[in-house]
């Protein structure tokens, strides 16, 4: 019963202050912790810096998705972001293991484009994080401690391959209705959230952090899975159509400043390759069509990306 009263106060709560209390185009005029803070996210994780964790000190055992295959959700457009949170009075899903000490509540799931984290420099088009509070806390006893929430991290990459509308494919019909910021929420549905979960869930990176909206409390275990989902150009391309206050909807990155650590499944060799040239163009087609105010920020993740390939990363560490 608690997981039920804790989604209730989160539905009604948002993680941000209000819409028009802050823009992704003033970020040095975020307030507080935001600009003072030195646990901020998102980052660039740098694959060779992160380290593995043998002796389990850290990261111990599986990540433990629960309930993750059966959700009912309704989705809004708060003016940042498209949302997708966990309807009242319904099994709430639970999040458990690997870094994390307890069990972990889903409360909602949102998207940025381009993506907030950088993997070895390395922007994605798309990414989804998935917002889990501290079970049997409410959202404002969870603000308050290091170790409040836990987010998930799912990277997407924009494909031609023919299975490629599979994985956002129940979330697109509400997107049209949701182009508008209005207070217009979609009529509930159950969805299956493993669909967006990447296709290996115990290769990841986790570092602690913070929101990666004003105030940026640093109450987060970030869980950032590095193996992609594929999604569609024409998909991609609708997000690019919807009002978010502005062009693009991610934060710059943050100092690193912390450790950074792997699982053991996730390797640096693991995360590149799939087909980067078409990632490359896809970016560019977006970019230069629906996210023009955003082309700067766009262009310098494309740059990293480039000095990427050209250097370091033929000395990306291969595991056995
Ligand atoms: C998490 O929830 C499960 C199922 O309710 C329970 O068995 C387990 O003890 C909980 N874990 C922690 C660390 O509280
Ligand atoms: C809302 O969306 C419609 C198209 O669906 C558009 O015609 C209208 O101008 C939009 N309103 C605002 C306030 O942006
Ligand atoms: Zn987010």
């Amino acid at each position: 019963m608690k997981s039920f009263i804790v989604l209730v106060l989160l539905g009604a709560a948002d993680l941000s202050l209000q819409a028009s209390d802050w823009s992704y185009d003033y970020e040095t005029q975020w307030p507080g912790i935001c600009t003072t803070g030195q646990q901020q996210s998102p980052i660039n994780i740098m694959t060779q810096d992160a380290v593995l964790d043998p002796h389990e000190a850290h990261i111990r055992g599986h990540l433990q998705f629960r309930g993750y295959g059966d959700v009912r959700v309704t989705a809004t457009n708060n003016g940042h972001t498209l949302k997708w949170s966990g309807v009242y009075g319904t099994p709430a899903p639970v999040l458990s293991g690997g870094p994390l000490r307890s069990n972990y509540t889903f409360v909602q799931f949102h998207l940025h484009w381009l993506s907030e984290h950088a993997i070895d420099g390395m922007k994605y088009p798309l990414e989804i994080h998935f917002v889990h509070v501290k079970t049997g806390l409410t959202l404002e006893q969870a603000l308050a401690r290091p170790d409040g929430l836990a987010v998930v991290g799912v990277m997407a990459l924009v494909s031609r391959g023919t299975d490629n509308e599979r994985a956002l494919a129940q979330l697109m019909p509400a997107v049209p209705e949701l182009m508008n910021t209005t207070q217009y929420e979609t009529a509930p549905k159950h969805i299956d959230m493993t669909r967006l979960l990447s296709p290996d869930v115990q290769s990841y990176y986790t570092y602690h952090g913070s929101l990666t909206t004003p105030r940026c409390q640093e109450v987060v275990t970030w869980i950032v899975m590095d193996k992609p989902i594929y999604i569609s150009d024409a998909q991609y391309k609708m997000f690019g159509k919807v009002d978010v206050g502005g062009n693009y909807n991610y934060r710059s990155l943050q100092p690193v400043n912390r450790v950074v650590y792997r699982s053991m499944a996730a390797s640096c060799s693991s995360i590149i390759i799939p087909s980067v040239t078409g990632t490359l163009i896809s970016l560019l087609s977006c970019l230069s069509s629906s996210l023009a105010s955003g082309i700067n920020k766009g262009i310098n993740s494309l740059l990293n990306v480039k000095r990427k390939f050209l250097g370091d990363y033929k000395q990306c560490v291969k595991l056995a």
